[in-house]
Formats: C-alpha cells, sequence, structure tokens
C-alpha cells in the first residue's frame, strides 16, 4: 500500500444504485450496495488522491477524505459526472444505473382502478454514463463494471470495447451485491486476469494500484 501513489491525481466515482421515480412513492431502482463503490473511493482517497464520490442511494458513509454528492436518478448522475469528469485523470463506473426511467412521472399517486389492469407504462432508455465519459476528446482513465448473469468473458470483454474502457471489472456471479467479498476479472487490451476472492477493502486497494500502473506518467512521476 502506497500512501502517495495517486498523490495530485483526480479521481471520479460513480457507485449505489440510481432510483427513477414512477409517481411520488414508487419507483425502480436495481441492487447495489454501493459497497464496491464506496471502497474504491477510500482506497484512492488512501493513496492521495483528489476523490469526488457521485452516489445512488445508498446506506454508506462518506469514506474520510471524500467528496460526496447524492444523486437520485441516472439523468441527475449523468449531468454531475459529467462536469466532474472533464479534466479528471481517472473515472471509475461502478454504479447500477438503472437502464430505463419512466416517461411521463405522474404527479399524483397511481391509484389501482378497480378493474384489475395494471397501469400501462412507458419506459425510454438513460443515457450511458461511462460510455459518454470514455467517448470525451480527452477523456480520463476510463474503468467500468460488469454484472452478468451469463458468459461473463465474452460479455464483458464486448462492453468493453463498446464503451470504449482500456479496463473493465467483471463480477463474478450476480450473489456480489451486497456482500463483504468479491471475486473479480480484469479485461483489458491484452486479455483476463483473474483475482482471487477477496474482502472489498483489500479488493480496492489492489485494483487502485493496477488502475495507477496504467496512468500516463508525467514529469515528476
Ligand atoms: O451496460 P452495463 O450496464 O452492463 O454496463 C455496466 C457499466 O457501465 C458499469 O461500469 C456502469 O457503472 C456503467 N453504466 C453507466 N451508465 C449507464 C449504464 C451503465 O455508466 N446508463
Amino acid at each position: 500500500f502506497q500512501p502517495k501513489l495517486l498523490q495530485g491525481k483526480r479521481v471520479v466515482v460513480t457507485a449505489g444504485p440510481t432510483f427513477e421515480p414512477i409517481d411520488p412513492v414508487r419507483g425502480i431502482t436495481n441492487l447495489s450496495s454501493g459497497k464496491m463503490g464506496f471502497a474504491l473511493a477510500r482506497a484512492a482517497a488512501d493513496c492521495g488522491a483528489d476523490v469526488r464520490l457521485i452516489a445512488g442511494p445508498t446506506a454508506l458513509e462518506t469514506p474520510w477524505g471524500v467528496v460526496r454528492e447524492d444523486v437520485q436518478t441516472a439523468q441527475q448522475m449523468y449531468e454531475l459526472a459529467l462536469s466532474a469528469a472533464s479534466g479528471a485523470d481517472v473515472f471509475i463506473a461502478v454504479a447500477a444505473v438503472a437502464d430505463w426511467r419512466v416517461a411521463h412521472v405522474s404527479p399524483g399517486k397511481i391509484k389501482k382502478t378497480g378493474d384489475g389492469l395494471p397501469p400501462a407504462l412507458e419506459f425510454v432508455e438513460n443515457p450511458d454514463i461511462l460510455a459518454t465519459v470514455a467517448h470525451l476528446p480527452e477523456p480520463p482513465f476510463c474503468v467500468g463494471f460488469a454484472a452478468e448473469t451469463d458468459d461473463l468473458d465474452n460479455n464483458a470483454a464486448a462492453k468493453r470495447v463498446r464503451k470504449n474502457v482500456p479496463l473493465l471489472i467483471g463480477n463474478l456471479g450476480p450473489d456480489a451485491f451486497g456482500r463483504e467479498d468479491n471475486e473479480v476479472v480484469l479485461y483489458d487490451e491484452h486479455g483476463v486476469t483473474r483475482l482471487p476472492r477477496a474482502d472489498k477493502t483489500a479488493l480496492a486497494r489492489e485494483l487502485i494500484a493496477v488502475i495507477a500502473g496504467r496512468l500516463p506518467r508525467g514529469l515528476f512521476n
């Protein structure tokens, strides 16, 4: 562990789920505790980085030394992430962003009709935050995560190319959510690296060291 590994570097992390309202009392969301993203934000701050953590709804405490901004929807996360990413050195997208939002949010609570017919909800696709940042003219070093239920290797490798990110981290198994530990696979332009199952704090430190090793070197580092 090196406390000055990311000294002077600006790191942006998205974490947690997003929440897309249907009406004032209901919404759709994704499974995500935020633990992996918060652990990465903390590990980057421990290595001396200036860290901005853009978090969807979670029950977690802000890691020491990290600047945290809370959002609810994918659209809010997109706007904050894009402004934070300009000039950043590293962008780590860990958030489980809802792929769709409800097209017309009802201003009042939707009532049951009595005829047994459920409401018909229309969905629109949310912007892909990571792909947008990674396609900027001068993007930060971008890292994505992938949680797949099937064929992780092929899906993750394809996702890495489609989103234009140098490094994509695959979660092994859908049971990564909410756990204290995780098992991940790294996909980059050289291929596949499997890391042993580890506590999320230890894993975050290891991943931050991998990311730091991939950053362009300046005059003094
Ligand atoms: O396409 P998929 O959702 O599986 O990709 C997961 C990766 O992309 C994660 O790093 C996630 O944070 C990011 N993502 C995003 N914006 C979205 C969807 C996913 O930044 N709208």
